[in-house]
């Protein structure tokens, strides 16, 4: 078969569309004829190497996968699939790993993927659809519905709202009825996330974001008032601690990620005086990907795919969201 392979850490010249060994169903597992997979954050930086994360090499890259059943091993129990079922990968696999970081991925014409780690996808649901969802809109799903228990009238604050977590976070803390204001480095960008639901954006290629939600919401005063009651941060780095100066006493930062540095300047006095609380959140679960699924099923959702590629355009795709030209999801079709 064909797949995308990365033959060693390092920059494009590691990246290659070449020849793999097709696999074979193993006895608990359903071969997927790959019908989508869709590029998330972290794709460039398995690329470079993350730090303490082991990464098999030729890796295929590509952790949101969906497809279509083609063969079936011996101890699937009969009655779970059948031949030409659409299903959706749950590629974060506790006790084992995450597929397109620690495991091979979907960015390839077939794999086999363990039956317990399979979904059926709704009539009404794209393979698109099916395969823009699991990691970044289940990652937003856990942040601002489990962990973050966002509320109807609460601000939420999302940096970096344009990627696939970001447009998943507005358009989900939408639905749990809060006022998202959104943050974006174009207004090209900021156009954007108002057509997907956030009833405030800042330009931050214009403005400093602490300085906006001070001007328009008020500064945070010790004792309640002003600020966000949310911040949605996975940005890190510098935003950090200017973080801390935009919440209203009792805020709360959510934190799945750091995309601009994980040892980030830290400023206590704020987290005290104005009772902050750090939420971390990390991955979801089968129950995240089935709830979204029926989301998108019932109309209330459409996941933001920014452009659908060949897998053979791989390439173009890494790089536009390397260049943060993308908007929500980047999808390969094989
Ligand atoms: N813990 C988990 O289970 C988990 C799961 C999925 C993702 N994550 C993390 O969540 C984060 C977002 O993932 P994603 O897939 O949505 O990524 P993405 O699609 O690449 O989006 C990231 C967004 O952040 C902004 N950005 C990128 N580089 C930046 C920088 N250096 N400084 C400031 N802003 C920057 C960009 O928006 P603008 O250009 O508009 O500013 C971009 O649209 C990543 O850190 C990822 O590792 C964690």
């Amino acid at each position: 078969m064909k797949a995308i392979l990365y033959a060693a850490h390092g920059g494009f010249d590691q990246v290659s569309y070449g020849d793999y060994p097709t696999p074979a169903a193993g006895p608990d597992q359903c071969l997927l004829k790959v019908k989508a997979v869709a590029l998330n954050g972290f794709d460039p930086m398995i690329l470079n190497g993350i730090p303490g994360l082991k990464t098999p090499m030729p890796m295929i890259p590509g952790g949101d996968i969906a497809g279509e059943i083609v063969d079936i091993g011996t101890n699937v129990p009969s009655g779970t699939f059948k031949k030409g079922d659409r299903v959706q990968v749950v590629p974060f696999q506790p006790g084992i790993g995450q597929m397109g970081e620690t495991l091979r991925g979907g960015a390839c014409d077939y794999i086999a993927v363990d039956a317990k780690f399979l979904l059926p996808i709704p009539d009404g649901v794209t393979y698109e659809q099916a395969a823009a969802l699991p990691i970044a809109y289940g990652t937003a799903r856990r942040m601002i519905m489990v962990r973050g228990l966002v509320k109807k009238d609460e601000k939420v604050l999302v940096l970096g709202a344009t990627g696939g977590v970001g447009t998943g976070a507005v358009q989900l803390a939408k639905m749990a009825g809060a006022y998202v204001i959104a943050c974006a480095s174009s207004a090209e960008k900021c156009e954007k996330l108002r057509e997907i639901g956030a009833d405030d954006t800042i330009d931050t290629s214009k403005e400093d974001f602490v300085a906006a939600i001070h001007e328009r919401y008020g500064k945070p005063k010790i004792w309640g008032g002003g600020g966000v009651d949310v911040v949605v941060n996975y940005i890190g780095g510098e935003t950090w601690a200017k973080s801390l100066k935009v919440m209203t006493r009792f805020g709360r930062m959510l934190v799945c990620g750091a995309t601009a540095g994980y040892d980030p300047k830290e400023d206590i006095r704020y987290i005290w005086s104005y009772e902050l609380s750090i939420v971390g959140s990390n991955a979801w679960t089968a129950e995240d990907q089935v709830a979204l699924m029926d989301m998108v099923q019932a109309g209330t959702l459409i996941p933001v795919i920014d452009r659908v590629l060949p897998l053979t355009d791989f390439n173009e795709g890494l790089q536009a969201l390397i260049d943060r030209k993308v908007f929500g999801k980047v999808v390969f079709i094989p």
